[in-house]
Formats: structure tokens, sequence, C-alpha cells
């Protein structure tokens, strides 16, 4: 049996929670029946489903002003222009930057972890210098720095996590030293669901003279993301898990570490001057965005952002800790089954295992019966490795989810032990 987290049982909070059922009813995808039966979307974690306010942005882009930005003279290119800039203003505004100018739009997270790992990694890293990572990233977290560490001759040295899933304390003052240039952490980890304590990393890297790139996919549709409280250097979300479009996202960096960073991707649009004896580059953000950009997405992931701003952040994080307690209750009383990530401070992610049933099983079956969790490492094998797992069942949580939902899927479970144990 497992126990909830304390601070998740008692999870008191002083904003009033979201009503699932109405949030849903804005998010058409979810009206579909899955084998005959109302759809229980608990794969949020992997992608998010769009509000049709998401979808509708983006239509009324493609069929009243759609143009290339930044080229043209003729009416419908400053519109597009206008909407894609107002875009990048949201996205700053969601994120607690002091103004725009640090906001690169990207293809997601990954594209932009990778953005600081090459250009500013190989400008400022070399033999003797660390990168601190933890134990619980996303791959994404983790292959862009060891290819920059291969090719600049740095280290990359791993925080390690308690049996909880927490980063203890004595990780982060023994690892995170003189020799370190940059921390890359995940705000809230996807395969266990740990918050982990960002503004404490930001101090004793920053005490340090470290950078610090803060992962924050799956935190930016759980909870208010505050750059400027955090501390942090650069903040990276993806469109498409905050309940915006796929194939965008966001690399925030502090204006004066870009300002200093070289280009990566060279092309069109981050340019000043181009002869072929030498070329001059735009400053940031148009330095980090060569070629035509995904501006559709831009303007739908800021329209996803304005949604959750409207929700209010505090109650969609509200809700996440009340489903989050209940499906820990709901779970517990199932005999055998073992969550696997027991932070006090955790946010959105339901990740177990049950003797003697492969989760590859166990999805199948739960969507037989409506019910979408995803099964495998998550991207994550090294958490799995920590856990002693191969796999893991995730259920992860988004603003439409109900106690209803999480009813749903301990009763498919039961259902599905019944025919394979
Ligand atoms: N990173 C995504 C997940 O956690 C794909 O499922």
């Amino acid at each position: 049996m497992s126990a909830a987290p304390d601070t998740l049982a008692n999870a008191p909070s002083e904003a009033p929670a979201l009503d699932g059922e109405a949030v849903r009813a804005d998010f058409p995808n979810l009206s579909e029946e899955v084998h005959g039966k109302r759809l229980v979307y608990l794969d949020s974690g992997a992608s998010a489903h769009k509000p049709r306010v998401v979808l509708e942005a983006m239509e009324r882009f493609y069929t009243r002003d759609y143009s290339n930005v930044h080229r043209g003279v003729h009416v419908l290119s400053q519109r597009a222009t206008a909407a894609f800039e107002a875009a990048r203003a949201t996205m700053a505004r969601f994120l607690g930057a002091p103004d725009e100018r640090g906001v690169i739009f990207t293809r997601g997270t990954t594209e932009g972890i990778n953005l600081v790992a090459q250009s500013w990694g190989r400008a400022n890293l070399g033999p003797g210098d660390e990168v601190v990572i933890s134990e619980m990233e996303h791959h994404s977290g983790i292959v862009p720095w060891q290819l920059a560490c291969e090719a600049t001759g740095a280290r990359l040295v791993v925080l390690r996590m308690d049996e909880r899933g927490v980063l203890p304390e004595a990780e982060i003052t023994s690892k995170i030293g003189p020799k370190t240039r940059i921390v890359s952490v995940t705000h809230i980890s996807n395969a266990l669901g740990t918050v982990n304590p960002v503004a404490r990393i930001v101090a004793q890297a920053h005490a340090h003279g470290a950078l610090v790139l803060v992962d924050g996919a799956q935190a930016a549709p759980h909870l208010p993301i505050d750059v400027a409280a955090l501390g942090c250097d650069f903040y990276v979300v993806s469109g498409h898990k905050m309940y915006g479009p796929t194939g965008i996202g966001v690399l925030w960096g502090r204006y004066e570490v870009l300002a200093a960073m070289p280009p990566w991707h060279g092309g069109g649009d981050m340019i000043k001057r181009v002869t072929f004896e030498e070329t001059t580059y735009a400053e940031p953000p148009a330095r980090f965005e060569a070629g035509t950009p995904h501006i559709a997405g831009a303007i739908g992931m800021a329209a996803a952002a304005d949604y959750l701003m409207a929700l209010g952040l505090e109650r969609v994080e509200a809700w996440d800790r009340e489903l989050l307690a209940y499906g820990h209750a709901v779970l517990a009383e199932i005999p055998g089954l073992r969550i696997i990530g027991n932070a006090p401070e955790k946010a959105g992610i339901l990740s177990f295992v049950i003797d003697g049933v492969h989760p590859h099983d166990l999805g199948t079956l739960l969507d037989m019966d409506g019910v979408a969790v995803r099964v495998g490492h998550h991207c994550a094998q090294p958490v799995m490795d920590r856990f002693g797992v191969s796999a893991t069942t995730r259920a992860s949580l988004g603003v439409y989810n109900t106690r209803e939902d999480l009813d749903r899927l301990a009763s498919a479970i039961k259902k599905a032990l019944s025919l394979l144990l």
C-alpha cells in the first residue's frame, strides 16, 4: 500500500479549486468516446489537449491574418508580425519575465536546452568545468549536456535523489561548487512529479558564479511560473504540454546572458548584415530565431497561456494538489501497487508499478476501458534505474481531470488485475 505524501494529504490551499468538469467542456477532443466509453485522459504529461480558444486563435490567424513575419510592408505581414510579437509579450507575462526581449521561440523544451548547451556551452565550458544535472532529468535534460561535455571536455556531475524522489540538501551543497559552470535541473519531474527546490538550487549556484537552466515543461501547466522570483538564468517550456500546439516552445533567458551568447542556427532574420567576407548578428531574441518561425504555433501557445492565466494559475495548482491527493488515496487501496515518487512537494504525476503486472499489459487493458495513461520509461531511464524498475504506469493530470476520472482509473486497474493475476 502507498500512502500519500504528508503535505499532499493535507494539501490546504487558499485558492478556490477549479471545476474540472466545467473546464473539460472547453476541450473539444475530450468529448470523444474511446471503446464506447467516456474518455478519461490521464496522459497530459506526455501532451495535453487544446481548449477551443487555442484552436480558434490558430484558425483566425490562418484564415484572416496569415503571412510571414518581420519581412513585409503589406497589411497581412504587419498583422502577422503584430500577432507574433504580441504572443512573445504574452509569454513574457506568463513566465514573469521582466520584458519580452528574453523570450525566444523554439520548437519546444528539447530545442531550448540544446540551444543553451550548444551556444552557451561551447562558448563557456572547458576542461576542469562541471555541468550539474539531477538524476531525475528527462533525457532532454541529459543528452544535450553530454554532447556539450564531449565537445568541450567539461565533466557531467549528477545530483542523486533519495527513495522518495527528493534531491537532498547535502547533494546540492556538496556538488554545486566552485567548478560548477551551469546547473540544469527540471522544475517538476515528468516521471515522479517531484517539485524541485529551484530557488534553493539557484542560490547555491549563484553563490559559486554558476548559471541555472530550469526545465519547466511539466511545471508550466501546473503552477504559476515566476522566473524573476526563481532567480534562474534560463527557463524552458513546451507549448503542447501547456494546452498549446506542438512544435513550439519558449526559451526565456536573462537578457545580458543571451546578449553574450553566439548564434546557434544561421539563416534569415538572425543577422544585422551579411557579406561573403563577414556577417554580423542581430540582438536577441532575433539572433536565436533563424528562418521563418512557427507563427501560428506562437499565437496558439500565447492563447493557451492566456487561457491558463484566465483560469488562474493558483487555482490550477490548488486543483492539481487536490486531485493528486485524491489519486494517491484511491491508488493506495489497490493491493500490490507501489507509487514511484513520494516527494512531499509533488505535482501532476501518479507513477506506479504493481507486483506481477507489466505496465504495457496494464496500459492496454486500461485503454480498453477508455482510460489513457502512459506506460514505459517516460524518457527518464536513469529514474527507472534508480528505482530498480524497467517501466512504470503513469497517470498524469490536467486541468480538465476530475475525481471521477481517478475513480475510473482505480476501477479499471482493479478490473485489469482480475484478468492479469
Ligand atoms: N516528456 C513527455 C512525457 O513525459 C513526452 O511523457
